[in-house]
């Protein structure tokens, strides 16, 4: 805690360590009131490191030093600094063996950094700087070094100890204890270190790797929870095989474990050999996990066993580099999820929270490149422009390169520095070295922050037979970044006929147009170009940047038609559902604040035929049918009145469900649960339509929607239709049936904690169920939990993230209640708090009554005393601008 400005870290400022660690030798003694950490290090000077004088500094947060030796000698009080956040050695020999022992508070530990207990369990936390919170260290990535870690423990309530590696050894010790000893045979920075005990129950696998060795795969959670392995489990294995396919890494230690903890700040943690998992992102169960649980767990699992490679083999230099690792983690985990799913309808997830959530960074107080030049404190860099822009810059590099050369270029990456800590400039040279294509320009797309805008006017010559194409350049000004270099940005696109035929792309007057493709990728690379397609006998529709080939924003003057003829011909189902959305958006925006209106009817058609063609793709269909979001319009918008927005989005769903009744009853009826509950792509659609369209039909009060919501809620086998029931209840007029319902549901799940953080949410979320006394009552809930970041997101952050409406009352009482709530939660986890307040600092986006009762709120954060540097960062930052 501090009130002073923390330090701010520039890249440029980058040194190499002055000592290396090539092992620790780590005791842990855990007891109920504590633990002691005995830490023995080698050190040597680092060969490349030009300060031979340097002294040794070890970082260290909240520990409390009991002993230091050098080389066996206890190091006397003078010998050493201790400056609070380093311990500081100013005379150590070339190379050496460093003991230090240090007595910490897990069971005090409520920022989850470190080492802290979880429902009784003892784990960890260390990336990226909770090592330190440990024992002394030199905390940084590019210090590698070998662990060897033995655990002692009570027996009977900590019968499981783990670490990362293989375990060596393992015996009883004095007054019922016992140890084990685990031993990493692989290099690794500190933030990849994890430590696990508790009373845990195995589900345990095993996985033949592609050269024929048996991995010993295990899965651990608390005993109630024995049963909600299985999909972890199995998405484990299809991660495995498909990385060795993909990618062909192999994974490369004897054992693969996962621990799920319930008190955990992200989803989970790619720890060498032993990932630690959030509860919610391994636990599921047909009962009570919903599809998109499913789905995410699936990522989620990918993702973290990725790492092992993009990550953990290879890692980052410096924390300016995360994106090495979660950008191209996220395209991996991305790509199988296309793989094992629907690629159409995952593009279509990624486009949607890029869109809104990291466009919207992106033109925000905090906007950074996806590899910053600068941080105060680096747990606010966990964002979406490191993790979601950053995938799509490594897209970007697989659409310029192709798949054969850019999986050449991954292979060179892994290959060349394997066991290394690495830029994500190392990455682009293997992929240039690999390709022989020159990606010096794109390399802007790591150092120049903000969404490029590009603006597409086009033009006709019939007599020539020739449509001309003009596309437009801009990346706009972000804090501290002005007049920036045009970028280098793939751009697909196709162009279609009157009847929907895809038109052959013939850039020269010369090429035989029959054989030319019918779908190019363009390569900008200046502020303007014009594109001449030739031999045409009409004015085509274009079909542009497909598959969202760049995350850039596209600007054209489409009219209705235009897009109402491209929702059903587009070939790519990608731009089809752009298509809808961008149509959706017009109509929505064009009645925003207009008294009395009229729904242009050709919306309603275009829903209708995608609600009645059971032929079309059923997966995508369910995406088409569901309307842009309140946070998307609002992204959109110049000057956003939520409530104006609000209220014209609700009309527009309330005339669709009214207009379409007949066929909403039909889709729903026509996808009801055939036979037995199985998570595939088919029959996810089948259950994602059905759920749309009791939705819809509940915002018609003819009753018909309610009386199906009711029979759902009864009959439901799975919480995909259970959920959908209650969502659509609670979110309705019916509030007798809705607090029925949200009733008999807790009865049903609360010894759940996973099931009632989705029981916060769906109230959280809802404009019926949410409003701010309602949320202040959910606080006051027995099963609300400060200390837990779940119950915690559940309910503020889903209110402030998702309920925009009652957030944004106009009264103000949504923000002061936020920073009321990010202000004492700063005291027991300044990441979570720094997290929440994510929202407020979007105050200059909004229309004047409500920017400046925002910035008043962040006003009154930043008066606090004793502001965390997580907050300090986030609420400074966002009142500078
Ligand atoms: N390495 C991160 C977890 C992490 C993030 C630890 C920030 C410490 C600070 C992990 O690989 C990760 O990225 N997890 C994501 C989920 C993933 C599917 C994008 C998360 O936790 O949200
Ligand atoms: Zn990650």
């Amino acid at each position: 805690m501090r009130t002073n400005q923390p330090k701010t870290i520039y890249l440029s400022e980058y040194k190499v360590p002055a000592y290396l660690v090539d092992s620790v030798d780590l005791r842990f003694e855990l007891f109920d009131d504590g633990a002691r950490v005995h830490s023995t290090l080698s050190v040597r000077r680092n060969p490349e490191s030009a300060d031979v004088s340097a002294p040794l500094t070890l970082d260290g947060d909240s520990l409390k030093l009991e002993h230091v030796a050098l080389n066996g000698e206890e190091l006397a009080a003078s010998a050493y600094e201790d400056t609070g956040d380093q311990l500081v050695i100013s005379k150590v020999p070339a190379g050496f063996e460093l003991t230090v022992v240090t007595w910490i508070e897990p069971h005090n530990n409520t920022r989850l950094e470190g080492l802290y207990k979880s429902s009784g369990m003892f784990c960890t936390q260390c990336e990226a700087q909770g090592f330190r919170c440990i024992t002394y260290f030199p905390d940084r990535p590019d210090v590698m070094a070998r662990y060897r870690t033995r655990i002692e423990a009570d027996k009977s309530t900590c019968p499981v100890l783990l670490s990362n590696g293989n375990d060596v050894d393992r015996g009883d010790l004095d007054n019922g204890r016992h140890f084990v000893t685990w031993e990493d045979p692989f290099p690794k920075p500190s933030y990849l270190f994890a430590l696990v005990a508790g009373d845990l129950v195995e589900k345990q696998d095993t996985f033949t790797t592609c050269s024929g060795r048996d991995i010993d795969l295990r899965i651990y959670v608390e005993p109630r929870n024995a049963a909600k392995c299985e999909h972890a489990m199995d998405s484990l294995k299809r991660s495995m095989r498909w990385d060795e396919e993909a990618y062909g890494r192999e994974y490369d230690l004897d054992i693969f474990m996962i621990v799920a903890v319930d008190d955990f700040n992200m989803g989970a943690m790619e720890n060498k050999g032993l990932n630690i998992f959030n509860s919610s992102c391994v636990l599921a169960s047909q009962e009570t996990a919903t599809d998109l649980a499913f789905q995410r767990i699936e990522a989620i699992v990918a993702h973290e066993y990725f790492h092992n490679w993009s990550g953990n083999r290879v890692t980052c230099r410096d924390w300016f580099q995360l994106s090495l690792k979660e950008g191209f983690t996220v395209f991996r985990d991305s790509t199988f999820s296309a793989d094992v799913g629907s690629p159409t309808v995952k593009r279509i997830e990624d486009v949607t929270l890029l869109r809104t959530a990291q466009f919207a960074e992106d033109a925000g107080p905090m906007a950074h490149p996806v590899r910053p030049a600068s941080y105060m404190e680096i747990t606010n860099f966990y964002t979406l422009t490191i993790y979601e822009k950053g995938a799509e810059v490594v897209r970007m590099i697989h659409t310029l390169l192709g798949p054969d050369l850019f999986r050449k270029g991954s292979d060179l990456y892994f290959e060349r520095h394997d066991g290394q800590a690495v830029t994500t400039d190392d990455f682009v040279k293997a992929m240039e070295d690999a390709s022989g294509r020159d990606l010096t320009q794109f390399r802007l797309w790591y150092e120049q922050a903000g969404t490029p805008v590009l603006t597409v006017s086009d033009a006709y010559d019939a007599e020539r037979g020739i449509y001309r194409l003009t596309i437009q350049q801009s990346v706009p000004d972000t804090p501290g970044q002005t007049d920036k270099k045009p970028q280098h940005i793939p751009f697909a696109l196709g162009l279609l006929g009157a009847d929907g035929e895809a038109l052959p792309l013939s850039l020269e007057s010369t090429a035989d147009d029959e054989s030319a493709p019918t779908e190019r990728v363009l390569e900008l690379t200046e502020a303007s170009h014009t594109f001449e397609f030739h031999g045409l006998t009409q004015k085509p529709v274009p079909s542009l940047l497909r598959h969202f080939s760049a995350p850039v924003r596209v600007v054209y003057p489409w009219t209705r038609e235009q897009l109402i003829f491209l929702m059903s011909h587009d070939p790519d189902g990608f731009n089809r559902w752009d298509a809808g959305q961008r149509l959706a958006v017009d109509v929505i925006q064009s009645l925003v604040g207009s008294p009395d209106f009229e729904v242009d009817p050709r919306l309603v058609d275009a829903y209708r035929a995608l609600l009645s063609d059971s032929a079309l793709d059923q997966a995508l269909v369910a995406k088409m049918l569901q309307l842009p979001s309140e946070a998307y319009l609002i992204e959109l918008s110049e000057s956003p009145d939520v409530a104006a927005i609000h209220r014209a989005r609700e009309k527009v769903l309330a005339h669709l469900a009214t207009s379409l009744r007949d066929e909403l009853l039909a889709c729903f009826h026509r996808n009801a649960g055939a036979g037995a509950y199985e998570v595939s792509p088919e029959s996810i659609a089948r259950r994602s339509l059905r759920n749309t369209a009791l939705a819809w039909l509940l915002m018609i009060n003819d009753d018909t929607g309610r009386d199906l919501a009711v029979q759902q809620l009864s009959d439901a086998d799975n919480m995909t239709d259970r959920m959908g029931a209650l969502r659509a209840l609670v979110n309705s007029d019916y509030a007798a049936e809705r607090s029925q319902a949200l009733s008999d549901f807790y009865e049903r799940f609360q010894d759940d904690p996973q099931v009632v953080e989705q029981w916060f949410s769906v109230q959280s979320s809802s404009d019926r169920a949410g409003q701010l006394p309602q949320i202040q009552a959910l606080l006051k809930h027995p099963a609300f939990d400060w200390k837990n970041p779940n119950k915690i997101r559940s309910v503020v952050g889903v209110f402030a993230g998702q309920n925009l409406a009652a957030f944004h009352n106009p009264d103000g009482s949504g923000y002061s209640f936020l920073g009321d709530q990010v202000c004492r939660l700063d005291d027991s986890n300044p990441q979570i708090a720094a997290r929440l307040v994510t929202p407020l600092t979007r105050w200059q986006k909004f229309a004047p009554a409500y920017s400046s009762l925002m910035r008043s709120a962040l006003e009154r954060i930043r008066d606090k005393t004793g502001l965390s540097a997580d907050l300090y960062e986030v609420v400074h930052k966002s009142l500078e601008v």
